[in-house]
């Protein structure tokens, strides 16, 4: 059998690691069929959009996709890339992980966190408007019918991974009605999973506990905005933004992609850390019950960083992606 998935390169860093993450997965031994689309800013000049009709057609059909990071064009006058393809593709839960390695310079020996970020709602919603000259709004938008998704879909999450509890997030001493709906929402769904334990933080706690006591955080429920800051956050725990990864969640299509950005400065120069995006590959694996195949990537990753001998810079070394990148193959066994 022949897994088919459609490849988003991306911008930036995108050119370098998507393909190191590819040659990871075809070295599992399953077979696969790329189906390459291009969305941000190739997708611009060529089809003078930053999501094309046929990169939504595509995923659609194949039901799967990896990407790399996309530019925001929104300074540009452009939507941004990645809201558009999660609102096209319905992908209303945006799961980001980050997790301690042996080897990794992060004082939090064992931290295993997830965010799960509300990804359709709030202000990224783009809903601004200019008021006057000198003054614009965002306008927050809440849905309960959203908000008990993607609470439904982090508690079945938790359950699945074999996590202990849910730690929803919010403002709603301040936002009562958005970030009250949210909050309300997910108690509401939290009833459903008595076998998981759920409390709720607002965020600046959140915040402050992640970094303090990151071994008591577990799986973290958080609208949009907060959900987007809380990712890289728990990559930065974990010893670097380069080691985050990732999958976003519709009914009709999944979008597995790391946690980080494109990295401009050090674009097109071979050293960028491939490692999220190549773990972003093992998540898709284990979404579609190649577990065994997942698990070995995984294990060569941990093994790599553990002996150190090909570290990436953000990690404290010299090794360049293609290093790295094939001493984790070599460790596939
Ligand atoms: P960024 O995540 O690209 O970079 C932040 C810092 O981390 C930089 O110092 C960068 O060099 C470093 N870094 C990131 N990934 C790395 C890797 N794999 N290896 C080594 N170092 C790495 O965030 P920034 O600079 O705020 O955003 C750049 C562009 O990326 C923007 O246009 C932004 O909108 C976009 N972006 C796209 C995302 C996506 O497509 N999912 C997510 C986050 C940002």
């Amino acid at each position: 059998m022949s897994y088919k998935i459609s490849i988003i390169e991306g911008d930036g860093i995108g050119h370098e690691i998507v393909p190191a993450a590819l040659k990871v997965l075809e070295h599992t031994g399953l077979s696969f069929e790329w189906d390459f689309v291009l969305a941000g800013e190739k997708a611009v000049e060529e089809y003078q959009t930053p999501v094309p009709d046929s990169t939504i057609e595509s995923i659609l059909s194949n039901k799967l996709a990896l990407k790399g990071p996309l530019t925001n064009l929104v300074a540009r006058g452009w939507p941004s890339p990645n809201v558009m393809l999660r609102k096209n593709l319905g992908l209303f839960a945006a799961v980001k992980r980050a997790r301690y390695f042996e080897g990794v310079g992060s004082p939090f020996k064992n931290a295993d966190l997830v965010v799960v970020r509300e990804a359709k709602e709030d202000t990224y919603a783009g809903a601004e408007q200019q008021v006057g000259s000198d003054a614009a709004i965002a306008i927050k938008f809440i849905t309960r019918e959203n908000s008990l998704n993607v609470a439904n879909f982090t508690f079945d999450l938790a359950r699945r991974l074999g996590r202990k509890k849910v730690s929803i997030t919010h403002k709603a001493n301040v936002l009562k009605l958005t970030d009250g709906l949210f909050l309300k929402s997910a108690q509401e769904a939290a009833k459903n999973y008595p076998d998981i334990e759920c409390d709720s933080l607002m965020i600046d706690h959140m915040a402050f506990k992640l970094v303090n006591d990151p071994l008591d955080c577990d799986v973290i429920l958080a609208p949009n905005v907060y959900g987007d800051i809380l990712a890289d956050l728990i990559a930065g725990i974990c010893g670097s933004l380069g080691l985050g990864f990732g999958g976003n969640f519709g009914p009709e299509a999944a979008v597995f992609e790391p946690v980080h950005g494109t990295a401009p400065t050090i674009a097109g120069q071979g050293i960028a850390n491939p490692i999220g995006e190549i773990l972003s590959g093992a998540m898709l694996l284990s979404y579609i019950g190649e577990e065994q195949a997942a698990k070995t990537i995984e294990n060569a990753v941990a093994s790599v960083l553990k002996k150190g001998e090909f570290l990436t810079g953000d990690l404290g070394g010299t090794a360049s992606t293609n290093d790295i990148t094939n001493a984790i193959i070599r460790e596939m066994k």
